[in-house]
């Protein structure tokens, strides 16, 4: 089971990087990167008032060479702390991600999640049209090396063929091994004021407890629609708080879990909490 930060949360800087490597998270995800450094959206692009959480990041991040050099550089680090690295991947082509995946399996990376479900980008998100991303899959995963595990970002997919269609695809990828369910909800608009909170105007919508029952859908279904020998795991990323959030995950299908919104608001003994609960000494002093 990991259990870590969701992909975009306190995880863009090597200094937030090095915060999840001190952190009681069991691996440590990075911003979903790009062939090259990006600068992102204009500011305000995160508002955060308790009740809605909207983002519209657009991809800000140090580029995949930044990422690979911090592993390598705390390659040793994580293995004594036991943490997994994840690369978190969002190229903006067919050929960046695979370069990106290949460049990635050449320092040793294990685990990469591919993201292609960024509701931040004009556009639609690759993963909402599932004939693109099966398109998009095949020629990403053709002749990736053996070594590297992929797990899927995947949005909230609102028909529930969709969901079908894409379980039966991945049960034919061998290098997917898991599913994270789900990329924050697109296209929101907050008002303060009577302004719009984001330069953008419209975001990605994450965490609460909406969030929290779309995702708890999105991780039942994909675990049925997968079944019990798939050998993919579903993780569940969204509207996650505390312990009991994890159980009900749990209850739905999910074997491992992202902390995402809860992560920028309360830090990383979010983390500590979890384990608590979960060790069942949550009331401990
Ligand atoms: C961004 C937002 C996402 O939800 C995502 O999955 C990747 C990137 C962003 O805006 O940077």
């Amino acid at each position: 089971m990991f259990l870590c930060n969701a992909a975009g949360c306190k995880c863009t800087t090597w200094g937030d990087l090095d915060c999840l490597l001190e952190s009681e998270a069991n691996a440590v995800m990075t911003k979903s990167c790009t062939l090259s450094p990006r600068d992102g959206n204009k500011h305000p692009k995160y508002h955060d008032d308790g009740v809605h959480s909207i983002n519209s990041n657009g991809l800000e991040n140090l580029g995949y060479r930044s990422y690979l050099d911090w592993y390598v550089q705390r390659k040793d680090k994580l293995k004594e702390r036991g943490k997994t690295f994840i690369l978190s991947v969002a190229g903006r082509s067919i050929t960046d991600n695979t370069h990106i995946l290949r460049e990635a399996a050449k320092v040793g990376v294990e685990r990469v999640e591919l993201n292609l479900s960024c509701p931040n980008l004009d556009g639609c998100p690759v993963s909402l049209d599932v004939c693109m991303y099966r398109d998009w899959l095949l020629a990403i995963l053709y002749g990736l090396p053996v070594s590297l595990k992929i797990g899927l970002k995947l949005p909230v997919y609102c028909n529930p063929k969709d969901i079908i269609t894409v379980a039966n695809m991945v049960k034919t990828l061998p290098a997917v091994d898991s599913v994270t369910c789900s990329n924050s909800l697109p296209l929101g608009l907050v008002y303060r004021d009577g302004e719009p909170v984001l330069e953008r105007i419209l975001g990605g919508c994450g965490g609460g407890d909406t969030m929290k029952a779309v995702v708890l859908g999105q991780v039942y279904q994909f675990t049925r629609a997968l079944g019990p020998d798939s050998g993919v795991d579903v993780v569940m990323c969204g509207g996650i708080r505390g312990g009991r959030d994890v159980e009900d995950g749990m209850k739905a299908g999910a074997t491992s879990f992202q902390v995402g919104t809860a992560l920028v608001v309360r830090g990383s003994s979010v983390f500590h909490d979890i384990w608590a609960h979960l060790e069942g000494d949550r009331f401990s002093p």
